[in-house]
């Protein structure tokens, strides 16, 4: 496990685009997971940029998102859908059909979860998968359990992730209470895990996964037994190692 810390979240976002910049230049057809909230809006910037001045090609890469809101249609302008296209799709070539989200509104949500475990399967499985963590340890919204759950799943939200979520919705009451998330078998067989973390209130979820016992009830701690695993903090999610 390599861990860096930098000083601010620019130069987290900018070190932890580095890997994804040397990943997309060395494999252009590689599949990359893709995580949302506010930790990656950085490094999706510097994606960005580095497309738009000309540096990186995403034509052949395949994407594969870590989750999606239950019941949020993708136009919605929370969906994690939208946030993708938003925040780094829509302004970077990638191909349409390569893009592949939880369907959210999907009726039958075993089929669904079962389908998504089979395109990442016929992917050949995700080369790069970016993350980041949960004030309550979570990694996509694989929450505390009693156990790991391997398959992409429904899941029902922690109530620390609706709070914290709620950031983003103007009441309480319209943030989602279910999603879709990949589950831990895919995200273990990556090849390289990426992790993100920026601020003090995610300092003591990093400790606990980097330091603590390898247990379902903090799930981003099962990435010790991971061979590749680059963490990228800033300096106060670093404050408790
Ligand atoms: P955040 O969420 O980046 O919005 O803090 C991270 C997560 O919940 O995985």
């Amino acid at each position: 496990m390599r861990i860096i810390v930098k000083e601010n979240y620019e130069e987290m976002s900018k070190t932890a685009a580095s890997v994804v910049k040397s990943q997309i230049v060395l494999h252009p057809d590689c599949v990359l997971g893709c995580a949302t909230g506010g930790t990656p809006l950085g490094l999706y910037r510097e994606l960005v940029k580095a497309y738009q001045n000309g540096d990186l090609d995403f034509s052949e890469a395949c994407f594969f998102n870590l989750d999606e809101y239950r019941d949020l249609d993708p136009a919605n302008n929370q969906s994690y859908a939208h946030y993708m296209k938003e925040n780094f799709f829509d302004h970077i070539n990638a191909d349409p059909d390569r893009i592949h989200i939880p369907d959210g509104m999907a009726e039958d949500v075993d089929a669904e979860c079962r389908r998504y475990d089979a395109d990442i399967a016929r992917h050949g499985g995700i080369d790069l998968q970016i993350l980041g963590i949960g004030v309550n340890g979570h990694i996509g919204f694989n929450e505390p359990n009693a156990h790991f759950c391997p398959d992409t799943h429904k899941v029902v939200l922690d109530d620390s992730t609706i709070e914290a979520n709620a950031r983003y919705f103007s009441s309480m009451a319209e943030v989602p209470t279910e999603a879709i998330t990949m589950g831990i078998r895919p995200i273990l067989q990556s090849k390289t895990l990426l992790l993100l973390a920026n601020g003090e209130n995610k300092a003591e979820a990093v400790r606990s996964a980097l330091r603590g016992p390898i247990c379902p009830e903090l799930p981003a701690s099962i990435l010790q037994l991971h061979p590749n695993v680059i963490i990228v903090l800033d300096r106060e999610a670093a404050r408790n190692l």
